[in-house]
């Protein structure tokens, strides 16, 4: 079990999440950020810190963004656009850095609203 970063994070990114992770266990993709199932320690830091409220427990993610909670592991457990192999277990995102792309399900997306000219 771990926290989700739901669809509503797409474009908007806006990283206080990151600040408060205390395993610094939530990655940059390209268009949206994840959280690593298996390095979060659920302790809840994250969640009421997102200003888009893009963060929920797994069991209480909303119905219409069910598809996250997969999605988020996809991420990391299989082979994301332009890689060779998965990223499994990575240990600290402060010390990764951004990874740069974003799972096929993020990368089809719709631009947000706000970032269209
Ligand atoms: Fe995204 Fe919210 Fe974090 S918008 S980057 S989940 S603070
Ligand atoms: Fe990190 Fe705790 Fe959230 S481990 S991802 S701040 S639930």
């Amino acid at each position: 079990m771990a926290y989700v970063i739901s669809g509503t994070c797409t474009d908007v990114m806006d990283k206080s999440c990151m600040e408060v992770c205390p395993v610094h266990c939530i990655y940059e993709g390209a268009r949206k950020l994840y959280i690593h199932p298996d390095e979060c320690i659920d302790c809840g830091a994250c969640e009421p810190n997102c200003p888009v409220e893009a963060i929920t427990y797994e069991t209480e993610v909303p119905a219409a963004q069910e598809q996250h909670v997969a999605d988020n592991r996809d991420f990391f457990w299989s082979v994301l656009p332009g890689r060779d192999t998965e990223l499994g277990l990575i240990g600290s995102a402060r010390d990764y850095g951004p990874v740069g792309v974003d799972t096929p399900l993020v990368a089809s997306q719709p631009l947000h609203p706000a970032n269209q000219q």
